[in-house]
């Protein structure tokens, strides 16, 4: 039998076919036969996550294995309506496929598309149940398009639909820095909640644990779903000022990164105020060594940590000003996601500070 079946597959070709259409263009004793067939997505195809093609993908009709059964699958258009897991190992797919003459790039290809398919049969964010580096590495293999499935918030705001700030003219306090049109375009005041933003990265305001607790840091844990919390227990903590980075998991945002800023409940000294600049250099030196281009700050420290919400914007706004100032190349949006209406206030009276819209530093004199 398994020589029969041999015997018919070597007349099988690799077939060039659109996506989405059933088997049709194999021998009909051999679709007869025993033998399984799948959509293998060549590489470039838009199923397959980033880097998806430029043009329309093109898919391959190839024996995923032999067996006794015969079985059709139709790939729905653009995405498997069902593939169950391939039971034989890669070898015996390699074997087939050699056997066919199919080049190893389709074939390793048809092995990812195996791996990814099965993967994303397996991914549940609402359980903390699996492994979080395989899930952590499929969510990021996606694009924003295919990770949209997964988001565990009811709604998302896309990067797009946040404005841009334009500078305008200060009170009359003096700006402190001076104008740099290469900053323009690059800052946001966002008046909501954090967790629905879809940009590379949200920050958030931890504890030294990283696993969890109210205001912000509870909202983003809800919102993640219980994997994050299991990613974050492998960071073994989080030193205060210092920041660390996780996968959004469940969230629209890419990455989370997660930060721990001073507790200012007694006063704010030297001390308090560097540690607050810390959490938002060290944040956005993540973002840019993480190629992550969109990055939401809460206000840190301002709610349960008590560090007085007037104070903590300049340390804030100064902080991003002087690291765009060096990087702006490696930032496209830095966005302050301000949760109560005075903190609102705050950053629009303060940003002409910060970045002013006139050419000049006024004389502080
Ligand atoms: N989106 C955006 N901002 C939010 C959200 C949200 N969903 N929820 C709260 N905030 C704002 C608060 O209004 C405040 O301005 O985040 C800011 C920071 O407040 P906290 O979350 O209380 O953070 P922090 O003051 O830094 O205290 C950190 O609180 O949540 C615990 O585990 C955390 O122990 C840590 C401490």
């Amino acid at each position: 039998m398994a020589l029969q079946i041999a015997a018919r597959v070597s007349r099988i070709r690799a077939i060039p076919c659109s996506t989405g259409g059933p088997l049709t263009r194999v021998p009909a004793d051999v679709q007869s036969s025993g033998v399984k067939f799948k959509h293998i997505l060549t590489p470039g195809s838009p199923q397959l996550g980033r880097g998806a093609a430029t043009s329309a993908p093109r898919s391959h009709i190839y024996p995923d294995k032999l067996s006794t059964t015969t079985t059709l699958w139709r790939a729905s258009r653009g995405s498997y309506s069902s593939i169950p897991q391939v039971k034989r190992g890669w070898l015996g797919t390699f074997a087939v496929g050699t056997a066919l003459g199919v080049s190893t790039a389709v074939l390793v290809q048809s092995l990812h598309t195996g791996a990814f398919t099965a993967m994303a049969l397996k991914v549940n964010l609402d359980s903390a149940v699996g492994d979080w580096k395989e899930t952590k590495d499929f969510l990021l293999s996606l694009s924003v398009k295919d990770r949209r499935q997964y988001y565990r918030t009811a709604s998302s705001v896309a990067l797009n639909e946040i404005p841009v700030w334009t500078p305008t003219a200060g009170g009359p306090e003096p700006s402190r820095y001076g104008r740099n049109e290469k900053l323009d375009q690059k800052i946001s005041v966002h008046d909501g909640d954090i967790t629905k933003l879809e940009i590379d990265a949200i920050v958030n305001a931890a504890n030294s644990t990283l696993l969890g607790g109210g205001g912000v840091d509870g909202a983003i844990h809800r919102a993640a779903g219980p994997m994050l919390k299991k990613e974050c227990a492998s960071l073994n903590g989080c030193e205060t000022g210092e920041a660390k980075i996780t996968c959004g998991y469940g969230l629209p945002a890419k990455y989370v990164i997660h930060t721990v800023g001073p507790i200012a409940r007694g006063g704010v000294g030297e001390e308090q105020r560097e540690a607050l600049r810390s959490c938002y250099r060290n944040s956005l030196k993540m973002a840019t060594e993480n190629g992550a281009r969109s990055v939401a700050f809460p206000c840190i420290s301002t709610g349960i940590y008590g560090y007085p919400p007037e104070q903590a914007v300049h340390e804030a706004l100064a902080t991003v000003r002087e690291y765009l100032d060096a990087h702006h190349d490696k930032l496209d949006r830095v966005i302050f996601c301000v949760f109560l209406p005075k903190d609102k206030e705050l950053y629009l009276q303060n940003l002409p500070l910060y970045f002013p819209a006139e050419a000049t530093v006024k004389s502080k004199l």
